[in-house]
């Protein structure tokens, strides 16, 4: 395979283990049980375990143990929904979710079901389904708690019965939008504004800590990092990711960002180190993506990965991975804490990845780059008018990226004569060089808005090598100015609302992304009227569902202004629109939601014609790096095509979501591919040793642990990715 890295061989040093205190006491007390008691195994996440009892000689005899079925996405009627929880496993009990964001309590031994909470048995509130990674669990002794978050609600659970915990926040939940500011601080109210948490935050003591997902467009609320009292549900600090006038960091805005602007949020996930009580944190773009016009300055601290104290919220300590973000290009994975001998001495270190293929590592305590980062000038030409791209940006000068940085005609797909004369065409005809040229109205094709590094988060074993799944997509994005675009084409102002609201996602008039991607995220709505009822778009416009947002903030004229066009039902002629236009598209500088002068076509990735990645293989990589030196110990492919492989083609590797964990017994364990299989790798030279077909595409990060003396390996199956059929249980293997 000529696009496999040359093995390097490296040394390998043993260093001090990286087991949680859970993990830890479990041990000293001399049970042979080991649970998996967090989101990424550890507080460290290094999606480690000690385990050994399944290793490399005896893989190969992993069979199925037990299977839990959610009885979910099933009904061919119902959209099925994404399943990507990593559970929890503690005491021998497994917690995770459904793919409709119930909880569930099996017996990790066996799958047998304990108890089950369904957050939309309360009739006040619409099922509103959202990816959702994981749970978190805290005790004090008999007092024992799963805690998780569906739409703007952190819930608390009696672990054992799954009862909410009444003393908690207003009858077990609290509103997310608590700590956000509101009209005082920020001139806007956030109430009715669209927050979740997909990725599960971290407990420290009684502290739950956590980031959010939020909109990327004008409607943002601001992606503060918060900390809420276990026990009582109180908020007890805030860490403002985008800074208040007087705050460090505060004159790397334009004055009034804070107040229109959003984002900077932490939605995939965070760690902590114990010990130092602190906590890392990885944070996303400001919004709105693709343009800064209203955001001049660094932006800090978005893009960032932040070292706070964990006990009050205070910054010890942050780095910018991308300054100025103008292309989406959140950090999309949690830190990992691990511990590297690097130069000649021992080094608590943080690693991060990022989307655009880069591993960036730290001295836990000070932030120092342990490997040298250079701010590199970057083009900062065509610009949009208003904009002021950063000039330089941080390239670190080791690992050597893990995905594809830039595309030139030699790494155009050559799958077909046909594939490669339609991708060099499309390549001819827009602006390519580096990723970090700015949006453009020309429209450029780039890497990472998308890709790179994913959210199922990295593992890391005790002796520095980093595990890291990784996608290389192509991107064709191509800046309009809507004021004009409102004048040319307009004709109503249910079509003026949509264009400003929703054709970020759906396109233009709801025509879709264009492209020629088949599977496009985004559904093409100009015939939205055969399936749909005003009632049910209606409906959706108030709940939202999966990556479609709620639209609560849009008055519920305005809404019924865009039905109106999206059912061909408009009672006003056009020439009203120039009257009502600039208001409703371009909100102008001082404007809450703020709509930017400037909008991408949508999130397109850009393949073939025939649906295939329109660049060479490999199209998604496993990776060891190792972090002691920087260099790779291997990378393969993940995944195939099944149509590819009958064609005679070696693996391709294919577009993975979900992550890997390692074992002291040597293995890698990930699925997140295309092909529906969960494999087990070598840990040492990447090699297959084990894989299986799943019920259906695990996209989501597996556990292991032990009970009563048996290892388990477990994935949820949730399938819907790529047109795939959809799942909704949960896999367990062990050893015959
Ligand atoms: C952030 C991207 C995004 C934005 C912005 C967005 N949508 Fe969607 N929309 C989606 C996604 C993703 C789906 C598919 C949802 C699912 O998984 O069920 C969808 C589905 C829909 C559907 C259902 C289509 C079908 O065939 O089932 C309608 C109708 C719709 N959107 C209307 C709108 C309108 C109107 C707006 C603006 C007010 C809007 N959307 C804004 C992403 C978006």
């Amino acid at each position: 395979m000529k696009y496999l890295v040359t093995p390097i061989i490296v040394g390998l040093f043993l260093l001090g283990g990286c087991l949680t205190t859970a993990q830890k006491e479990n041990e000293v007390a001399g049970s042979k049980d080991l649970d998996w008691p967090t989101y990424g195994g550890n507080h460290a996440g290094n999606r480690y375990s000690p385990l050994t009892q399944i290793n490399r000689e005896n893989v190969h005899q992993l069979q199925l143990a037990w299977t839990y079925d959610t009885g979910e996405n099933k009904n061919p009627e119902e959209r099925a929904m994404n399943l990507q929880c990593q559970p929890i496993v503690v005491k021998g009990i497994l917690y995770g979710t459904t793919p409709q964001m119930k909880l569930f309590a099996v017996k990790a031994a066996t799958g047998e079901p304990l108890w089950k909470f369904d957050p939309f048995a309360n009739p006040e509130r619409e099922p509103r389904f959202h990816p959702l990674r994981g749970v978190m669990y805290w005790e004090d002794g008999a007092d024992q708690r799963v805690l998780y978050t569906v739409g703007s609600f952190l819930y608390a659970l009696d672990a054992n019965t799954g009862k909410p915990i009444t003393t908690f926040g207003k009858h077990g939940m609290v509103d997310l939008h608590e700590g956000l500011g509101g009209e005082e601080t920020l001139g806007h109210e956030v109430s009715n504004l669209s927050i979740r948490v997909t990725t599960p935050g971290v407990i420290y003591k009684d502290l739950l800590i956590t980031g959010s997902s939020v909109s990327e467009a004008g409607d943002a609320p601001p992606g503060y990092i918060r900390a809420f009292n276990v026990r009582t549900g109180k908020l007890a600090w805030v860490f403002h990711t985008i800074p208040l006038p007087g705050e460090f960091g505060y004159d790397t805005w334009s004055e009034d960002a804070y107040r229109k602007l959003g984002g900077a949020n932490c939605w995939a996930g965070m760690v902590l180190d114990e010990k130092r009580g602190v906590v890392y944190a990885a944070t996303g773009s400001p919004s709105v993506d693709f343009y800064g016009g209203a955001r001049h300055g660094k932006n800090l601290f978005a893009n960032c990965v932040i070292a706070l104290d964990a006990e009050t919220g205070e910054r010890k300590w942050h780095f910018q991975t991308v300054h100025h973000d103008l292309w989406d290009r959140d950090l999309p994975c949690p830190p990992n804490l691990l511990t590297v001998q690097h130069e000649g001495r021992k080094v608590e270190a943080v690693a991060q990845a990022t989307k655009d293929g880069y591993v960036f590592l730290f001295d836990r305590d000070t932030g120092t780059p342990l490997f040298e980062v250079k701010e590199v000038p970057v083009p900062t030409t065509p610009a949009l008018p208003g904009e002021q791209p950063w000039p330089t940006q941080p390239v670190p000068t080791k690992p050597a990226p893990f995905a594809i940085q830039e595309l030139t005609e030699e790494n155009i797909t050559d799958r077909t004569p046909e594939a490669h004369a339609y991708v060099l065409e499309r390549y001819r005809n827009s602006l390519h060089g580096s990723k970090y040229m700015p949006p453009s109205l020309e429209g450029s094709l780039y890497f990472a808005f998308g890709g790179g590094a994913e959210w199922g988060g990295n593992a890391a074993d005790p002796e520095g090598i980093l595990y890291l799944n990784a996608n290389n997509m192509l991107w064709w994005l191509q800046m309009r100015d809507i004021r004009e675009q409102n004048q040319q084409s307009v004709t109503s102002r249910g079509a003026s609302l949509f264009n400003a609201n929703c054709s970020v996602c759906h396109g233009m008039g709801g025509k879709g992304s264009g492209g020629s991607n088949a599977a496009q995220a985004y559904p093409v709505l100009t015939e939205v009227g055969k399936r749909m009822t005003r009632a049910q778009i209606s409906e959706l416009l108030e709940t939202g569902r999966g990556r479609m947002p709620s639209f609560q903030h849009i008055s519920q004229e305005n809404r019924d202004h865009i039905i109106d066009f999206l059912l061909h039902t408009e009672k006003k002629p056009a020439d009203e629109l120039h009257r009502t236009m600039p208001e409703v598209a371009y909100s102008g500088e001082d404007e809450f939601p703020y709509i930017p002068p400037f909008l991408n076509n949508g999130n397109i990735q850009f393949r073939d014609q025939d649906d295939y990645p329109a660049i060479k293989p490999p199209w998604g990589t496993l990776n060891a790096i190792d972090l002691n030196t920087g260099d790779y110990v291997w990378q393969v492919p993940l995944g195939e095509y099944p149509a590819l492989t009958e064609q005679g083609i070696p693996p391709t590797g294919t577009e993975n979501h979900g992550g890997p964990i390692v074992t002291a017994g040597g293995l890698v364990f990930i699925a997140a591919t295309y092909d529906e299989k969960l494999r087990a790798f070598d840990k040492d030279t990447g090699k297959i040793v084990w894989e299986y077909q799943l019920p259906a595409g695990g996209f989501a990060t597996p556990v292991t642990y032990m009970v009563d003396g048996k290892q388990y390996i477990v994935i949820a199956a949730g399938g819907t990715r790529y047109g795939l059929k959809p799942g909704g249980s949960y896999v367990a293997f062990a050893l015959p």
